[in-house]
């Protein structure tokens, strides 16, 4: 129901009497009264008169859902959004539902999170208000050993959503990095439930610094209100960015990866380039060459050996 107030209240160009609204939505004036205070409580500025009735002055600067589900042409993702101003990590969230069942493209978001987390274990540093932190629910039909492709999927959405909503010239690092000039603006992380040859779940987690100031990111990250000198409305974003996601994702179940993956070819700053790459086994230098078709890197060493990695930490030499 609030949802439906703040919609109409929208759509109104002056101030709506209690009456037309309980009118419109069939329940008591004292009903529509405890939604306003309700929508309050959320950060709306809602002027109300005894004589006028009530009408929007300001939307909060949130993720609410209910701003993000207005007009949002999507089937499935973010047609169901659980939100909270804090939490632990949105990873968590969304794998308790995903394991309650949740549907595909159920989305956590949180304003803020205590133990937002990157990948190998790092901390994703995720001040109030500033970013966008979410967790989607995903059920693909794929093998788990193909669940880098989700991540690759990932990075194309929030770099194509970066690039159509700012004029910033946002490139893929090899698995998920998202950098504007060389510096980190984003990151997805992909975690996973699943059986021996197939996935239950995933879990795709995307954190983009939006509005972040330079005092509260680590070093070597920035934010697209950094890089463009404007601040950007996060509700957009996130509406572009499911829209994003969902076009790539359908292309992928429908006609596969290969799509996805020449998308993610003409975005990245990887490929042609000398890299280290290092992982759990240790370093290697060579040329980034090319993705193999899980999504892999592939290398070519200075000793001329092709070496497939799926994953690692990927240093510019
Ligand atoms: C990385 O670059 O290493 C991945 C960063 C992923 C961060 C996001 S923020 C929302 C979601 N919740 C988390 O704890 N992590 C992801």
């Amino acid at each position: 129901m609030n949802n439906k107030i703040i919609q109409l209240l929208k759509n109104a160009t002056t101030f709506l009497s209690g009456e037309e609204i309980s009118g419109h939505f069939k329940i008591s004036r004292s009903a529509i009264w405890k939604h306003m205070q309700e929508l309050r409580r959320q950060g709306y500025a809602i002027e109300g008169s005894p004589h006028l009735g009530y009408v929007l002055k300001k939307v909060p600067d949130k993720l609410l859902p209910q701003e993000i589900q207005y007009q949002l042409p999507t089937k499935y993702i973010g047609k169901e959004i659980i939100y909270s101003e804090k939490t632990e990590s949105t990873m968590n969230v969304a794998f308790q539902k995903g394991m309650g069942g949740a549907r595909e493209g159920l989305v956590v978001i949180a304003e803020t999170q205590t133990k937002g987390r990157g990948r190998v274990g790092r901390e994703w540093i995720s001040p109030k208000g500033k970013g966008i932190y979410l967790s989607m629910i995903l059920r693909p039909r794929i093998a788990p050993r193909d669940i880098a492709k989700i991540t690759l999927l990932s990075a194309v959405a929030v770099c194509e959503t970066i690039r159509q909503s700012t004029a910033l010239d946002a490139k893929i690092k090899w698995p998920n990095d998202i950098l504007v000039k060389d510096k980190k603006v984003a990151g997805c992380l992909t975690e996973l439930s699943a059986e021996m040859d197939s996935v239950r779940f995933v879990v795709a987690g995307v954190g983009i610094n939006v509005n972040t100031p330079a005092d509260k990111l680590p070093a070597h990250a920035s934010s697209l209100k950094i890089e463009s000198g404007k601040e950007i409305s996060r509700v957009e974003l996130t509406k572009i960015f499911f829209v994003s996601y969902e076009r790539w994702y359908e292309l992928m179940k429908v006609k596969g990866f290969l799509s996805v993956m020449d998308q993610w070819r003409d975005l990245t700053s990887t490929l042609g380039r000398k890299i280290r790459i290092t992982d759990q086994n240790g370093s290697v230098e060579g040329k980034a060459v090319d993705l193999d078709e899980s999504g892999g890197l592939v290398i070519v060493t200075d000793e001329g050996d092709i070496i497939h990695r799926m994953s690692g930490d990927v240093v510019m030499i």
